[in-house]
């Protein structure tokens, strides 16, 4: 070989190899999901979802709000006009990610069969509008919701539900992978079984019961099965597209960690949380402490070895971790119960909607992920707050110092965290805008856009210039 041929071929591999290591630029986001944000809840052929029914036939807030609070308008997001100034208002922001949900029920709003085109068609259009913004979706396929004839056949609880799901999740894949470079198979499978179907199954005054905490087992088992078939079914179309799960992750901490007692129900608090999902999707088992204490509640669930096998073998592509506050417990409550503490001495006084503000549990955790779970990419795919009192508008303003200062502690912790090896690829805020607050309704408003709800007004509160800042701030990382 010349000289100069050596030289132009080094002069390649050099640029190659800074091409391929070019690092995806971090994100910065916010978060919805459909039902909350849509609306338009029987517009364009779409069917009646699980919520649609609770809320409308049910009328599921009358344990919570005392008032019926559907999200038939909410705050209108599904309409084009809306979204287009929602998507401009994001452009403000200055995030590069949003963090949307397709509703199942107006993609096939028979759960099963015919597909709906116009919704189809109504997705891939806001796909290409956030694009063209610059603004990468992030697509959650199944936020909670689902066909109401789904659940009159028993939703997770149909031993079908799985394969249900699996025809509407290709269909999304196979119509949106080739755009999408992040989809969700589910969000927070813990909340959904444990905290959401027993708020509306009970007075949920009442602790939850071990029973019915052991029988929602085999429905959370069936998600994790059909979330191992989404994964397989992505990784097979060699996409240019990754493919995740979002969990809610709540690690524990003792009320008082002097006291052995509490120190040992924080501990099992966290297996029954958090390692009860992380540990079949990243060591194929569910945690032994766990499936003791089921063995005495529910011997019927006994999952097989080929079905753990299988979980473990389907790793997401990048985990999304949902966090708000660490699971404070006592020792002489019982962990089985879940009755977490709504504040801890070490925390904050002030009272948010969320529990206690305890961002240095945030950094714990990735660094678990990191150190007990193979380090996976992980994305914080919400974290967020309310505080009594801070989402009042006056003279157009609304201040709420208390949110910005959750949202920038959370984001130091994590990045101490990043700083240490945890690979951590992005940040999203819930929620870009206040909206339905599932059995909460419209009392508690968690967005960095003030929503008028008669009038649909959106008005920027003071964390929304704030986050806006430490993006800028950030920039490069
Ligand atoms: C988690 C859920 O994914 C989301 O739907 C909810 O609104 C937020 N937490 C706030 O509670």
């Amino acid at each position: 070989m010349n000289k100069t041929l050596i030289i132009f071929s080094l002069l390649i591999f050099t640029v190659l190899s800074a091409k391929s290591q070019k690092k995806s630029p971090f994100l910065w986001g916010v978060a919805t999901a459909a039902y909350q944000v849509e609306g338009a809840y029987q517009t364009d052929g779409k069917g009646e979802s699980k919520w649609d029914f609770l809320t409308n036939k049910v009328g599921i807030t009358q344990f919570t709000i005392g008032e019926k609070q559907t999200g038939n308008v909410s705050i209108n997001m599904y309409d084009r006009t809306q979204y287009l100034k929602d998507i401009q208002l994001m452009k403000e922001l200055g995030v590069n990610a949003y963090r949307f949900s397709l509703d199942w029920s107006r993609i096939i709003p028979d759960g099963t069969g015919n597909p709906n085109e116009v919704a189809l068609k109504h997705y891939e259009v806001l796909i290409d509008d956030l694009l063209a913004a610059g603004i990468e979706p992030l697509v959650t396929i199944y936020h909670f919701d689902y066909p109401a004839v789904l659940l009159q056949k028993g939703g997770w609880g149909n031993p079908e539900m799985g394969n249900w799901y699996f025809n509407y999740a290709k269909l999304v894949i196979d119509r949106y992978g080739k755009k999408v470079k992040k989809f969700i198979t589910f969000n927070e499978p813990y909340i959904e079984f444990f905290l959401v179907e027993n708020m509306l199954n009970s007075d949920p005054k009442k602790p939850l019961s071990k029973e019915f905490y052991m029988s929602q087992m085999q429905k959370a088992h069936s998600q994790l099965m059909a979330n191992a078939k989404v994964i397989k079914y992505h990784h097979d179309l060699k996409l240019n597209s990754q493919i995740g799960i979002v969990l809610n992750v709540n690690p524990a901490g003792p009320w008082d960690a002097k006291k052995s007692a509490d120190v040992a129900a924080a501990k099992f608090q966290d297996v029954l949380i958090n390692d009860l999902f992380l540990d079949p999707l990243y060591k194929g088992q569910y945690p032994k402490m766990a499936l003791d204490s089921l063995a005495k509640y529910n011997p019927t669930f006994k999952p097989s070895k080929e079905d753990m096998a299988f979980i473990g073998s389907q790793k997401p592509d990048f985990l999304g971790i949902n966090f708000y506050a660490p699971a404070i417990v006592k020792g002489e409550d019982s962990a089985m119960s879940l009755k977490w503490l709504d504040n801890n001495p070490d925390a904050d006084s002030v009272k948010s909607s969320v529990g206690p503000v305890m961002p240095e549990y945030l950094y714990k955790i990735l660094m678990r992920l990191k150190n007990e779970y193979g380090n996976p990419d992980v994305i914080i795919t919400e974290n967020g707050a309310s505080f009594k009192g801070e989402d009042v508008k006056i003279n157009n303003k609304i201040n709420d110092p208390l949110r910005t200062d959750y949202i920038k502690r959370h984001i130091d912790w994590a990045l101490k965290a990043k700083n240490e090896g945890a690979n951590l690829h992005g940040y999203v805020v819930w929620s870009g805008w206040d909206n339905f607050e599932w059995v909460s309704g419209y009392t508690k408003r968690l967005g960095l856009i003030y929503v008028d709800f008669k009038t649909q007004e959106r008005t920027p509160k003071q964390s929304y210039y704030d986050y806006q800042k430490l993006i800028q701030e950030h920039k490069g990382l």
